[in-house]
């Protein structure tokens, strides 16, 4: 813990969560919660609640959720410090400076001294792009159709041809040569001494959600015979600030957007081009592949994702493996054809953003891309080569996990390449006797609890029960008898038990609190979904109570299994797996009432 946890829990319930929730998104009262469009994601009725009971917002929509800390942390991108420290000055709480553990505090100065250099550099830059010595450099942005306002609110800039004037002004400004060559600004050479990273080169500050610049990426201007022999783009190295597989540039713009859909490209001046000509949806990567954090960072905001990567072999293979990654964190794909233009920047500078907008309502289903570019590797009118293409189809069908969108697809395809339905079919079901159909897909560990994540029978039975023991806590008295902690799943949810439970012991219940006592952000995120499961609407008391007891028969049966099956000759494992039978036993024969 940073600080101690009656601190965190003074800030906590200073800052009732309805207000500070209301102070971010548009909320009205609807029963006993209070209800709004997600902010974290896209959508037109709202999902998104926040109960002014339990401190908790929850969002059926994306499964987003967690106690007014978590919120802060999600929508600012803050650290869980940090989103203290917001929330005590809000509340007038002081927070001692001396309650970090000396490691902690350091790392904490670091990253702000880290993201205070940077903003001082961004700032470096942009005075530099305006000065005399900047002209080539405006003109050059000039050139490549960038207005004022746009250089402006991307906060473009310019790394003068000196190689270390940037190290002398932070250092005048008081940082240290050491945190400036962390920062990834500056680096060291025995025989020249410290020299600047960045020179002679328009500078594309990278932020993050909150706009807080965190790298940058340098472009050299025009692509003379002088400038072909050094990299056209240099990036700004991972640094303590700066995660490439977590960040996209242009996000902190498109969050806001509010389109269903993302629009991915490959280059930073793909994004401003896109944006300037309205296209604020838009976002790339950061001079790296296209990674699975950031598409789990994407599907907080949309459900789609249009690939508008460029027209050359290379983009096609990134496109290729962008769907793939997509697909595996549950996002749709479409792909956006940009001939005979070479990347979208291109694109509008020539067609504008109508016929722009025309390509994305054109951008072609991502299977189907995927099919086409297999085709290429086919001559249909090869009967032979035709055939194995049919096969090559059928296997790829079976990629589907559900029956409804593999039929669908099947019918799809048939109608496009002109094969007959019961053919093709036949053809798959017999690659799924060889192979067996896809298995649903696991979707990685998500920013975002994520409502979709293949989880245990006994997990699910675990979160039903831990929600409604929060919200019905005289219940605790009937199932304590029967279960401790010990019988949820090791990790989280025993954690998040033993908590709670405690908590029932002394009489207060406070699932809210119970989330801060997890640091880390995607445990923060998980322990409030434990607290935000429900089932489906259950009319009657008779169904209610069917379910509680089913619910905690299930929680026991599992847990008494798995005891059960890990049994060796230990003697205590084995009485304790005897304890557990008779209190299953009699589990089976109590009936447990609601209050
Ligand atoms: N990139 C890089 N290093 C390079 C070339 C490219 O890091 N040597 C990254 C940059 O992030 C760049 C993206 O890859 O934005 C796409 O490259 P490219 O299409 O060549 O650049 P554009 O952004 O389209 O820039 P421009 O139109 O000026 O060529
Ligand atoms: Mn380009």
């Amino acid at each position: 813990m940073y600080y101690p946890d009656h601190l965190i829990e003074e800030v906590r319930t200073k800052n009732d969560i309805v207000d500070v929730i209301s102070g971010y998104v548009r909320i009205a009262k609807k029963g006993s919660s209070h209800f709004g469009l997600c902010p974290f994601h896209n959508e037109k009725s709202p999902s998104f609640s926040v109960s002014g009971n339990r401190q908790m917002y929850y969002c059926f929509g994306c499964g987003a959720g967690g106690n007014v800390f978590t919120f802060i942390m999600e929508y600012e991108n803050f650290s869980f410090p940090e989103a203290v420290k917001l929330l005590a000055e809000k509340a007038g709480v002081t927070l001692p400076e001396v309650e970090y553990s000396e490691e902690v505090r350091k790392k904490e100065n670091k990253r702000a001294k880290l993201l205070e250099i940077n903003k001082e550099a961004a700032k470096y830059f942009y005075y530099q792009l305006r000065s005399e010595r900047g002209r080539n450099a405006h003109e050059y942005l000039q050139k490549r159709s960038l207005t004022t306002e746009t250089i402006q609110t991307f906060g473009l800039g310019y790394a003068n041809k000196n190689s270390d004037d940037l190290v002398r002004y932070l250092k005048n400004k008081g940082y240290d040569e050491a945190l400036i060559i962390e920062a990834g600004l500056a680096s060291f050479h025995e025989k020249y001494g410290t020299s600047d990273k960045f020179w002679n080169r328009v500078m594309f500050p990278i932020q993050d959600l909150n706009h807080r610049v965190i790298g940058f990426g340098g472009r050299v201007m025009g692509e003379s015979e002088e400038t072909k022999s050094i990299p056209k783009y240099l990036n700004s190295p991972e640094t303590l600030v700066f995660d490439k597989s977590r960040n996209l540039y242009g996000l902190n713009f498109a969050r806001t957007s509010r389109k269903n859909h993302v629009i991915l490209c490959e280059g930073y001046l793909d994004v401003i081009a896109l944006h300037q000509a309205g296209f604020t949806q838009a976002v790339a990567s950061l001079g790296t592949a296209f990674t699975a954090g950031q598409a789990n960072l994407l599907r907080r905001y949309a459900e789609e994702v249009i690939l508008a990567y460029d027209s050359d072999e290379a983009g096609r293979k990134a496109i290729l493996r962008a769907i793939t990654i997509l697909k595996e964190c549950g996002l749709t794909g479409r792909v956006l054809d940009l001939s005979p233009y070479k990347d979208p920047d291109d694109f509008v500078n020539n067609l504008g953003a109508l016929e722009f907008e025309k390509r994305i309502s054109e951008a072609q289903n991502s299977f189907f891309y995927e099919l086409s570019v297999m085709e290429n590797g086919f001559n249909l009118n090869d009967p032979e080569q035709k055939t194995r293409f049919h096969r090559e189809i059928a296997k790829k069908l079976c990629t589907f996990s559900e029956d409804v969108e593999r039929d669908n697809y099947l019918e799809a395809v048939c109608e496009k390449y002109h094969i007959g339905f019961e053919n093709l079919r036949k053809l798959v079901l017999s690659y799924a006797a060889q192979t067996g159909l896809a298995v649903p897909i696991t979707r990685p560990k998500s920013g975002t609890a994520d409502k979709f994540a293949p989880e245990s029978h006994a997990m699910k039975a675990e979160r039903l029960l831990l929600t409604w023991l929060s919200e019905e806590p005289a219940l605790y008295a009937q199932i304590n008898k029967y279960l401790t902690a010990a019988d949820f799943s090791a990790g989280l949810y025993q954690k998040a038990a033993a908590k709670l439970f405690a908590d029932f012991e002394k009489n207060e219940v406070n699932p809210a609190a119970i989330i801060s006592l997890f640091i880390d952000e995607e445990e923060q995120r998980e322990v409030a979904s434990i607290f935000n499961t429900r089932l489906g609407t259950l009319e009657s008391k008779a169904e209610r109570e069917k379910a509680i007891n089913d619910i905690v028969r299930t929680v026991k049966k599992n847990s008494h299994d798995k005891i059960t099956k890990s049994l060796g000759n230990d003697v205590n494992a084995i009485s304790q797996a005897l304890e557990g039978r008779r209190a299953l036993d009699e589990l089976l024969k109590t009936n447990i009432k609601l209050p």
